[in-house]
């Protein structure tokens, strides 16, 4: 018997989803039981990827989310509403929800979960993370006997495509951005890509996954690569590092030190994470160091299974795509067992089971990437170095660029770029240090400041 799918959207992704359930030569034999039924458009006179019945596109989504034949309904439209209320609607009337919306995901997944657990259909999301990547179902399914100690990861392949097409070829930003745009990668506000948003909305969804609890949106230190110079990711480069915007999601242990021995399980099961996104330096041997264009990675480690790598395609219309009807055939491949509504699997639902606490990131430790503007003075790196010290920084590399951008100890010329990277330190100490560097009189500003792993 025929599934009914109900496409709120023919964008990007959902011409993808659109083209696929067209064509299931050659697929599963369950896309050949999918009928796309109903389509929720803005404009209907708009040129499309993908040619479709003319019949089957509304500018009311709600007829979508309404229409009796439509048994599930794939919410690919973006934005906070009216996606959110759509996809309570649909959940309202019994119906499975399959998204590809972070956005909605990070903020109102709770509500969104509890509705659908409540109603016992399924909300899911592989999608949301990755594009074709698969990490959602691993992280709830294949990895769910691990102690996960980390989720880091180039989880936007917009940024992505953009930092190594200027690493590679001295690109413009903008250029590289309006090709994005028009690859389909960007998202509809591409400040969301650039300002780090989207990353943070994947990485608060992993996160929720890995670590069993809600993640609160609002707080994860977010910073995007909108304010990334390019001479940073020159010298980044010559040091021996490639820079990525990366979201981490990790257990924050408060002796955590290098020589320290791993802190023993709490007694309790809350944790407290440390999770962010920013510009990072990677050392070209990281695994993630070689993930280029709009490809994404996200590295899990836990305990036992050590580090697992998942790697592919991060954005544009068949990767996304491919997730979005995986997703349709689990929930079809479900519902054609007969399975009583309530009966839901607990596996692909995903579950809640302890309270994850974001740590104060003055108290995190990393090591960081610092690049002051100074007086070309003598004794200016000495001032630098002790103010490091007394705040109990450990330096370990300094390196002065004249104005040319070329690495010299001689210290001629007017000004000078100096370039510090420290040992890992806690946030609290090195911000101490730059209050105490910014003070000093032959520091005219501090230009850039990253975080390197
Ligand atoms: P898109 O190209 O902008 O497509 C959005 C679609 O939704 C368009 O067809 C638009 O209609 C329709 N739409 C928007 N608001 C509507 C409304 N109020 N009523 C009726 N139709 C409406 O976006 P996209 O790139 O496909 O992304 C869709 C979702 O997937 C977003 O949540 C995004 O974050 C997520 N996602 C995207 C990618 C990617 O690579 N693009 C990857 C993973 C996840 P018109 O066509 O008539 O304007
Ligand atoms: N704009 C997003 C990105 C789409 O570039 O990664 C995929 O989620």
């Amino acid at each position: 018997m025929a599934i009914g799918i109900g496409l709120l959207g023919l964008g990007t992704v959902g011409a993808g989803v659109a083209a696929i359930l067209a064509s299931p030569e050659g697929r599963h034999p369950l896309v050949g039981q999918l009928a796309l039924r109903r389509v929720a458009v803005r404009d209907p006179g708009r040129a499309r990827a993908v040619s479709l019945d003319p019949t089957l596109l509304v500018t009311d989504p709600h007829l979508v989310v309404d229409d009796p034949a439509v048994d599930i309904v794939v919410e690919v439209m973006g934005g906070l509403e009216p996606a959110r209320s759509l996809i309570l609607q649909a959940i309202a009337a019994g119906k499975s929800v399959v998204t590809a919306n972070k956005a909605v995901i990070a903020r109102y997944g709770e509500e969104i979960a509890a509705a659908a657990a409540a109603r016992g259909v399924y909300v899911l999301i592989e999608a949301a993370v990755g594009g074709g990547i698969p990490i959602i179902e691993p992280l709830k399914q294949s990895l769910g006997g691990n102690r996960i100690l980390r989720v880091s990861g180039i989880v936007n392949g917009t940024t992505n495509y953009i930092l190594s097409r200027m690493a590679a070829e001295g690109a413009a930003y903008a250029d590289v951005l309006a090709d994005a745009q028009r690859l389909g990668y960007a998202e509809a506000d591409p400040a969301a890509d650039v300002q780090g948003g989207d990353a943070a909305d994947k990485i608060a969804i992993l996160a929720g996954l890995a670590y069993g609890g809600s993640i609160e949106r609002s707080a994860i230190p977010t910073e995007g690569i909108d304010r990334l110079e390019a001479r940073d990711v020159t010298y980044a480069n010559q040091l021996g590092y490639v820079v990525k915007l990366l979201a981490v999601a990790e257990r924050f242990e408060a002796s955590a030190s290098p020589d320290a021995p791993p802190a023993p399980v709490p007694a309790s099961n809350d944790v407290a994470l440390d999770v962010r996104v920013h510009p990072t330096l990677l050392p070209r041997s990281h695994p993630l160091a070689g993930v280029d264009g709009v490809n994404n990675a996200i590295l899990v480690e836990g305990e036992p299974v050590g580090q697992v790598m998942f790697f592919g395609p991060g954005a544009g219309a068949g990767p996304t795509a491919s997730a979005v009807v995986a997703d349709i055939l689990n929930i079809a491949g479900i519902s054609q067992l007969g399975a009583p509504a309530g009966a839901l699997d607990p596996l692909l639902a995903a579950s809640r089971w302890r309270q994850c606490a974001l740590v104060d990131s003055a108290r995190t430790r990393h090591r960081n990437y610092v690049r002051l503007l100074t007086r070309d003075e003598a004794g200016v790196i000495g001032k630098i170095g002790t103010a490091f010290g007394t705040a109990g920084v450990s330096i370990q590399s300094i390196v002065q660029y004249e104005a040319s951008g070329s690495a010299s100890s001689s210290g001629a010329g007017s000004g000078a770029e100096i370039v510090v990277i420290t040992h890992e330190v806690e946030e609290s100490r090195f911000r101490q240090a730059l209050a105490a560097i910014t003070a000093l009189p032959e520091v005219q500003t501090v230009a850039a400041c990253l975080r390197t792993l």
